[in-house]
């Protein structure tokens, strides 16, 4: 066991605070285990304080995972804290530290600088859960939102370029936040398309969206990116023409 001191917050309550933290497997076997379908229990950190990492934070507390969440500013997180004392706060640097597993869940034009509160060597190898969406700060039209990426690029092709060593996968961007963990649907799992270059990683993830009642639909390398994010204007659109925003997709073969 080690102890982990730096001033994090537990359940909302700032204190210096010691953490202890088991052996850390490596990541390979943690995908092995996923890829077995074996239920993975490892320390996931979420940077970000809005409705998805509130919504996916929660999720995994409920799954028996250790969790900490990173934001700028703990005290937007201190109602949410207060009903998820097992959660950890800290800075978005303190959560890369402290987790295996990161999902990024932070507005899609601040997402590279959130991953530079990170840094590259803290980043190094870690499995990095991509649920961002380039949407840009245009109003939508006629209920298409609009991206400032191009269908020839894509969000997460830019930040696997900055952070070549970190391993990110695509996944919970073409959803609502609130239909995100273990959603019933009459039509059976839902699907999320996935596609990162880390195939492990890929597992990882694939098994932690088993266990958030997903089936997962692998497109391919982080070029596939270009497609799934787009998804997310095609399940908005629903939403912002008519208010309806309980859908999900599913891939029918
Ligand atoms: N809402 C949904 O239903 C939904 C569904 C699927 C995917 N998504 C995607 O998931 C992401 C999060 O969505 P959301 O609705 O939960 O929240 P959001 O309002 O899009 O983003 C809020 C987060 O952005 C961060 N942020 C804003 N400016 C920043 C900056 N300059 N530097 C660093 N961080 C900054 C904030 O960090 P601090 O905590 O540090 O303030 C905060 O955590 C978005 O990319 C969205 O497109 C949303």
């Amino acid at each position: 066991m080690l102890a982990y001191h730096e001033g994090l917050s537990r359940g909302g309550i700032s204190a210096t605070t010691s953490i202890p933290i088991g052996t850390v497997k490596s990541h390979v076997t943690r995908g092995a285990e996923a890829a077995r379908g074996q239920e993975v229990d490892v320390k996931i950190g979420v940077i970000g304080s809005g409705t998805v990492a509130q919504t996916l934070a929660a999720g995994f507390i409920r799954h028996g995972h250790a969790i900490m969440v990173g934001t700028r500013d703990q005290a937007q997180l201190r109602d949410w804290a207060a009903a998820n004392p097992k959660a950890l706060l800290g800075s978005p640097a303190q959560v890369a530290a402290y987790a295996e597993v990161l999902v990024l869940a932070v507005k899609g034009t601040a997402a590279a600088a959130a991953l530079r509160l990170i840094g590259a060597p803290a980043l190094q190898g870690k499995v990095v859960i991509d649920a961002t969406n380039p949407i840009a700060d245009l109003p939508p039209q006629n209920g298409v939102l609009r991206f400032f990426t191009t269908l020839d690029g894509s969000l997460m092709e830019q930040l696997q370029l900055e952070y070549p060593a970190a391993r990110f996968v695509k996944a919970f961007n073409s959803v609502g936040a609130l239909r995100m963990v273990n959603p019933q649907y009459a039509g059976g799992e839902p699907t999320m398309f996935i596609c990162g270059n880390d195939a492990v990683a890929k597992q990882a993830v694939t098994g932690i969206l088993s266990q958030f009642g997903w089936e997962s639909a692998d497109m391919g390398g982080v070029t596939a990116a270009r497609a799934i994010e787009p998804l997310c204007m095609l399940w908005c659109i629903p939403g912002l023409l008519r208010n309806e925003w309980t859908h999900a997709f599913k891939l029918l073969k």
